[in-house]
């Protein structure tokens, strides 16, 4: 498929909703920048994209006619692909997985994924998913409101265009059948949520149990002493 690459650029998903608002696009389509100016990150937050120190990579992935997906699972696959991809370069790094799919080393956060769809408004179903994915390998200096603990893998140099190769390579080896869920045991083993008592904000505000399981969507299976719940999506706020 295509590499696209820039030094900087604003967004790498603003780009790919640019490029897919302008052609249709039938084969996928990666973006990868140096810099961002107006990196973003899920809930409108800003995703800290200094020069050189991350990776900032959007992959355009279009979406058949008709066919049924599931984009919160990819994004779930996205975030165990882009563990084993970074595996490859820090095979000694523990990472962790925080739902939904953020990736922390040491409790801090220095991966996340912004996953998008295009709609096609002629068939009223999604044409395309933008997937983004942010990485802190060896930046400093974190502004300090960043809202949570941010950090980076590792002060080691990596080859980035390697990574950026492994993690779409791990991709692909999933994608085929990710509808199966088989990466959710993975997903399981990475989570630091598994077992531990949590606050989740969701659109029907604040709720807050243990957290049991993930089931073969992706959903957080929550334990609030009466009852279980499945809960899609939302932000975790307190782990204890
Ligand atoms: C999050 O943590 O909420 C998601 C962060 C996603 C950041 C990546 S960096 C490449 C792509 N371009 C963006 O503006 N955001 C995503």
């Amino acid at each position: 498929f295509e590499i696209q690459t820039f030094n900087e650029i604003d967004s790498t998903n603003t780009y790919a909703k640019k490029i897919l608002s302008q052609s249709k696009i039938s084969d996928p389509i990666v973006i990868v920048a140096d810099k961002q100016t107006a990196g973003h990150g899920r809930r409108g937050r800003e995703f800290y994209s200094p020069k050189d120190t991350g990776i900032y990579m959007s992959m355009i992935l279009p979406i058949n006619d008709n066919a049924v997906f599931d984009g919160g699972l990819i994004t779930t696959m996205t975030a165990v692909a882009t563990v084993h991809g970074l595996k490859k370069s820090y095979p000694n790094v523990n990472f962790q997985l925080k739902w939904v799919n953020d990736i922390y080393v040491n409790n801090k956060k220095v991966s996340g994924i912004l996953t998008e769809s295009v709609m096609d408004v002629e068939l009223m179903h999604p044409s395309a998913l933008v997937i983004g994915i942010g990485i802190n390998l060896n930046s400093n200096n974190f502004p300090k409101d960043m809202g949570r603990p941010i950090g980076a893998i590792s002060n080691n140099q990596v080859d980035k265009n390697k990574v950026v190769a492994d993690i779409l390579n791990a991709f692909y080896k999933l994608y085929p059948n990710y509808q199966k869920g088989e990466f959710m045991d993975e997903y399981r083993q990475l989570s630091m949520l598994i077992n531990h008592q949590v606050q989740i904000e969701t659109h029907r505000g604040l709720i807050a149990g243990k957290v049991i399981d993930f089931d073969h969507h992706g959903r957080l299976i929550l334990d609030n002493g009466n009852e279980t719940k499945a809960i899609m999506t939302g932000e975790v706020v307190k782990v204890h």
